[in-house]
């Protein structure tokens, strides 16, 4: 599978826009799995899954990225948080008939994006914690629903197999799957590594991935809240939900790293990490640093560091060094013979996301980011599993590991939270 996008023949694409427009929505004609996609101006109805702050915002882009886009399902684990969504919505689009959800349209509970996929949408917005992603990407794609899908894909490796599953089957289908993985959408970040990939610094010897920022919010506990709601509500401390912080934040740089490495996997990682600083109870049983070597068959090495503290020093950068010259890919900034600055138009990445998406539905240019959202999701996967073990992890063990964080029901009962990893005493399956 490739993952960048795949035109559709313009043969198909007539025969299948005909069949389009007899339906008010697209979803309407895809029996038998084959998509046809958006001929001129049909309407493309979308629904959003999982209304916190990343999926108001994409909703915000979806409608914003095309005249005839409308929102016409949402579904959230929590009805406060679907409510509190659609109110701001409704605030960002006032007496617009682009915000169009029945109540009998807005879905509560674990089985809401089930819901979701009995409707007639053409596009699903998948924006949960990363735990849920995997089922509910597979159950997009067999409905016959194109996907915009936050990062990270899965936060284990069971989670990435079925995600590189579900990425074929959208491929055999013709349904679009792009990813959360943004800054693959931002001009100056892909104009700086167009260059570098062109050889402007020669061969990549070493990237250092800095991702160290302070602490992210924490929701407290209410006593009515069961321990999966606790646990729901405070996601990013759970590693069965989040993937740990490497996996939910740092898997922007490693993304990048990635990309540079030519979406080819490595062959190994080290690492070393811990919990310094966020060590009671309220923050779960994730780290609050890591730092970690990979290293890629030609001998290329990325050296990834991330940490959650306050007080300490910040960096969010790619430094990139090759050959013949120096590279920082956030600040598009190349120093070689000559030096460079990416000096064009930046529209947000989090739009053009969604412009691409929608303009590729209209065009029959399917996307399928699939197959590198899922390697940078696993490259996160395994340095997490190199620090809590401090054992050298490969690629292969990674990617064969039958590692399933799940719980044992989704209920609103009892969830027993792991002991923190100790490196050189915890093990990977
Ligand atoms: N690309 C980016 O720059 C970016 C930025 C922020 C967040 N994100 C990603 O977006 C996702 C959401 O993050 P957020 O900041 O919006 O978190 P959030 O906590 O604000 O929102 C998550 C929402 O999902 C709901 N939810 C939880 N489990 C659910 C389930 N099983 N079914 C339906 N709804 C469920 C929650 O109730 C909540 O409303 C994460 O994967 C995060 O990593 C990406």
């Amino acid at each position: 599978m490739s993952p960048s996008g795949s035109k559709a023949t313009r043969r198909a694409f007539l025969q299948q826009s005909s069949a389009a427009m007899v339906g008010g929505s697209l979803a309407a004609t895809l029996a038998g799995g084959q998509f046809a996609h958006a001929a001129g101006n049909d309407t493309l109805k979308i629904a959003l899954v999982g209304c916190g702050g990343r999926g108001t915002g994409a909703a915000v882009n979806a409608l914003n990225a095309d005249e005839n886009v409308r929102l016409t399902v949402m579904a959230d684990a929590f009805a406060d948080q679907l409510n509190k969504s659609r109110q701001a919505l409704a605030a960002q689009f006032p007496n617009s008939d682009k915000l169009a959800v029945n109540d009998d349209q807005a879905f509560v509970g674990f089985d809401a994006y089930q819901k979701v996929m009995q409707t007639d949408v053409d596009v699903v917005l998948l924006c949960t914690p990363p735990h849920f992603r995997p089922a509910h990407l597979q159950a997009a794609i067999d409905a016959g629903k194109h996907v915009f899908c936050e990062k990270p894909v899965a936060v284990d490796p069971a989670g990435v197999r079925q995600v590189l599953k579900t990425a074929q089957q959208a491929q055999e289908k013709n349904l679009s799957i792009v990813s959360g993985l943004c800054w693959r959408y931002d001009y100056g970040v892909r104009e700086t590594m167009k260059r570098i990939q062109d050889g402007a610094i020669g061969e990549l010897l070493t990237v250092q991935e800095n991702y160290l920022t302070g602490t992210l919010w924490h929701r407290g506990r209410e006593p009515q809240w069961s321990e999966m709601e606790y646990q729901m509500r405070n996601w990013l401390y759970f590693t069965w939900l989040s993937g740990d912080h490497i996996v939910e934040q740092h898997v922007h740089s490693l993304d990048k790293a990635m990309w540079l490495m030519g979406d080819k996997p490595p062959l190994h990682c080290v690492g070393l990490g811990g919990r310094e600083v966020r060590k009671e109870e309220m923050w779960g049983n994730i780290f609050d640093h890591f730092a970690i070597c990979y290293e890629w068959e030609n001998g290329a090495k990325v050296f990834a560091f991330t940490r959650q503290m306050k007080g300490c020093e910040g960096d969010v950068e790619d430094y990139v060094v090759g050959t013949r010259g120096r590279a920082k890919l956030l600040r598009h900034e190349i120093e070689a013979e000559e030096k460079w600055r990416y000096r064009g138009p930046k529209p947000s990445m989090y739009d053009v996301e969604h412009k691409e998406l929608f303009a590729g539905l209209r065009s029959g240019n399917i996307i399928n980011n699939g197959l590198y959202m899922s390697y940078s999701t696993l490259l996160a996967i395994m340095g997490r599993e190199a620090c809590y073990t401090g054992q050298k992890i490969t690629w292969d063990q990674a990617i064969n590991s039958p590692q399933d964080l799940s719980p044992k029901a989704y209920e609103w009962g009892e969830v027993p939270v792991p002991a923190v990893a100790v490196p050189g005493v915890t093990t990977f399956a």
